[in-house]
């Protein structure tokens, strides 16, 4: 009798239990279904906005801003660069990051997941893929540069360019550079190490996720600034450091004719703004879906273009004190690529008023400043493609982070070769003024035309006081896939015109267009792989 009677209320338990579960899952689809878009309800989320806007601003401001910008500046008639970067900014770099950080915040998920859930079905995950890909082959030489200023950070305790001449320093001792690309020698010990140290900084930083990479970006963000700003403050009271300023702020208006310049310009605020890698895409992810998108979309250009501009009076501040001591005119000096950073300002360093001393603590506070300035934007690259990864596959997030860390590594060990230099150079080229500029097209092809900038507009208004109107559509539909398109077509002309650099064409095919195709094909094999993320949707 009393076991007929447990026996009776266990089984109504039971059965209420089952009912119970049921309720649940069926709410649970339908919570998910109807207000949280099919997302997991576990997604990492940044502790603030302010620490969103600081890591945003952390992956912008990098080594583009310090030694980038004003070598693009110096190449490209001074002042009169400042123009067609300012166009650039508001055709272009402002109304693509909108569009990204609006596309990561409204599909809360990376790069790929995101422009799938864009388009119906498959259709555009690979324009998610193919960034991404991209950014892959840049964090691989971006970190190689960051295991120069290692090596360079060591090496200003006893300033030892100074010993020679700071090019033989940089291109002999430091770079072991060879004659070609073909001639790889071995692998360089130093620059190696270097490069393990990079990676391990990387590793560490976001081997937690958001949470970790909150923490570091409140050191990593301030600090290069204030190391700026006491770089600027020495620049600006140097000998002849007027004439530098001038040679910076007096537009050769000449130039602006070139359309080389245009093209420049365009370039250096995709790579400035961190536009077009998929990036702010998996940052904005990471934000409430009720988030302001304009606003914090313009405090990140802004404070990313007055950085440039500010850096810019530290480096030609020293170029015109260069120019009175070692009497070479500033034009003459015939600075390119990275021999700005650290050939031209080392040099600067060395002859500093005010002895031994004061020379060794600039010249260590001017790498420290690039170490702290690069690694966010390193580590950024990185956090974009492990989103992309463990949104789509459902992969543990710590071992991505690690696997990705490794593989990195792995990937730049080309660059750590005696023919570093060269690739670098070739893959650079191709990357950031081909590929990122098609990648370009296709994003507001499709975002402008397909999904509709109109409604993505008025998406992202409707959280915002900053309302942008009709202007910003005209710009994704029209101005913005119109001028890249443009520079697309310049670049091929030019490069069917000579050989980039005059390197070999078998090195242009493998290191620049072998990588353009390596970056489309990669985009539609991942595409193809089945993920973890359309089985979720389907149920
Ligand atoms: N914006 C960074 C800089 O100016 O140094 C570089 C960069 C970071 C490029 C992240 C691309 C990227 F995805």
């Amino acid at each position: 009798m009393v076991y007929s009677i447990i026996i009776h209320t266990l089984s109504q338990l039971i059965g209420l239990l089952a009912e119970i579960l049921y309720y649940y899952i069926v709410l649970r689809r339908y919570l998910q279904k109807n207000f949280l878009g099919g997302v997991k309800m576990s997604r990492e989320r940044w502790s603030s906005r302010s620490i969103f806007i600081l890591a945003a601003i952390g992956s912008a401001v990098g080594l583009g801003n310090t030694w980038r910008f004003p070598g693009q500046a110096y190449q490209n008639g001074g002042g009169a660069f400042l123009i067609p970067y300012f166009i650039a900014l508001v055709t272009a770099g402002i109304p693509l990051l909108i569009m990204e950080i609006a596309i990561g915040k409204k599909f809360q998920a990376g790069a790929p997941t995101a422009f799938r859930k864009l388009g119906k079905k498959k259709g555009f995950e690979w324009l998610g893929w193919w960034p991404l890909a991209t950014s892959f082959a840049i964090v691989a030489y971006y970190c190689i540069v960051m295991s120069w200023t290692f090596n360079y950070l060591w090496h200003s305790l006893t300033l030892a360019w100074t010993k020679s001449s700071s090019a033989d320093f940089f291109y002999g001792d430091v770079l072991r550079l060879s004659d070609s690309p073909g001639n790889l020698g071995g692998l360089n010990m130093p620059l190696v190490i270097g490069l393990v140290l990079t990676w391990i900084f990387i590793w560490f930083s976001i081997r937690n996720g958001v949470k970790s990479m909150g923490k570091i970006v409140k050191w990593t963000v301030p600090l290069p600034i204030i190391l700026l700003i006491i770089l600027v403050i020495r620049a600006l009271t140097l000998p002849g450091a007027i004439d530098g300023i001038n040679y910076y702020l007096t537009p050769q208006w000449d130039r602006l004719k070139d359309i080389n310049v245009w093209a420049a310009a365009y370039g250096q605020i995709f790579f400035s703004l961190s536009v077009l890698f998929g990036i702010m895409v998996a940052y904005a992810s990471f934000l409430p879906k009720d988030s302001d998108v304009p606003t914090n979309s313009m405090i990140i250009a802004f404070a990313d273009c007055l950085l440039s501009f500010v850096a810019g009076f530290a480096v030609f501040g020293t170029l015109g004190f260069l120019q009175q001591t070692s009497g070479t005119a500033i034009a003459d000096m015939s600075i390119t690529g990275p021999g700005l950073a650290f050939v031209t300002y080392p040099e600067a360093i060395a002859q500093l008023p005010g002895g031994l001393w004061i020379q060794v603590v600039f010249a260590f506070l001017f790498f420290l400043m690039l170490l702290t300035l690069g690694i966010d934007s390193a580590f950024s690259i990185v956090e974009g493609i492990v989103t992309g990864l463990v949104d789509k596959f459902g992969w543990d997030k710590k071992k991505t982070v690690a696997g990705m860390c490794f593989v990195g590594f792995a990937a730049g060990l080309i660059f750590a070769t005696n023919a570093g230099l060269y690739w670098l150079d070739i893959v650079d080229n191709w990357v950031n003024n081909f590929n990122l500029i098609l990648i370009g097209v296709f994003e507001c092809v499709v975002v402008g035309w397909i999904y509709s900038a109109k409604k993505l507009r008025n998406e992202f208004n409707e959280d915002s006081n900053m309302k942008f109107g009709p202007w910003w559509d005209f710009m994704i539909k029209y101005v913005t896939p119109l001028s890249l398109l443009g520079l697309n077509i310049l670049f091929l002309i030019d490069s069917f015109k000579a050989n980039y650099e005059g390197y070999a064409t078998k090195h242009l095919l493998i290191g620049g267009w072998g990588i353009v195709l390596a970056t489309i094909v990669f985009g539609f094999v991942f595409t193809t792989l089945k993920g973890k993320d359309l089985e979720e949707e389907v149920n």
